[in-house]
């Protein structure tokens, strides 16, 4: 994991424009933005762009990453698929803060179909400026990151 301020963003071509409106607003914080696209808007599978978002926090190369689909949720259950991905979907402030203090996400979701853009940038400056807390939330963190298993009963 890096610790330089440097974010990847990503979406599907539902969130385009919201996406770019971020990546500016983000910017402006002294952020390293790379930004993954698309940039054009044809139709596209959400999967392949979150993964590939997550590829790039997972391999240490940023910091966080910010994807968005129409409702947040396709793309954050992609991004979720890469290991060391903690990805959670955020319509609201407090649960941006909170994914940072307890759950130590490094990846934020938002969905374009459900925000504003003043609540998805308050969401994002939340997610971008609350800390890990640690203590026995790194356990609860420790337990998420176990192997992934298949039950069978
Ligand atoms: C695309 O129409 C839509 O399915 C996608 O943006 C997202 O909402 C999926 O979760």
């Amino acid at each position: 994991m890096t610790d330089t301020k440097r974010i990847v963003l990503s979406s599907d071509h539902a969130a385009i424009d919201l996406r770019q409106t971020i990546a500016a607003h983000i910017a402006k914080l002294g952020w390293e933005v790379v930004d993954i696209g698309p940039t054009t808007p044809e139709s596209t599978h959400y999967p392949k762009h979150g993964k590939a978002a997550a590829g790039r926090v997972a391999s240490g190369d940023c910091r966080f990453g910010i994807i968005l689909c129409g409702t947040g949720q396709g793309i954050m259950m992609a991004a979720n698929k890469v290991a060391g991905i903690r990805c959670g979907v955020c319509s609201d402030t407090f649960s941006a803060r909170m994914i940072r203090q307890h759950n130590d996400a490094n990846m934020l979701s938002l969905g374009v179909r459900v925000l504003g853009e003043g609540l998805a940038l308050d969401i994002v400056d939340a997610f971008l400026t609350a800390e890990f807390e640690g203590g026995r939330h790194a356990t609860r963190v420790e337990m998420i990151e176990a192997p992934e298993v298949a039950l069978t009963a």
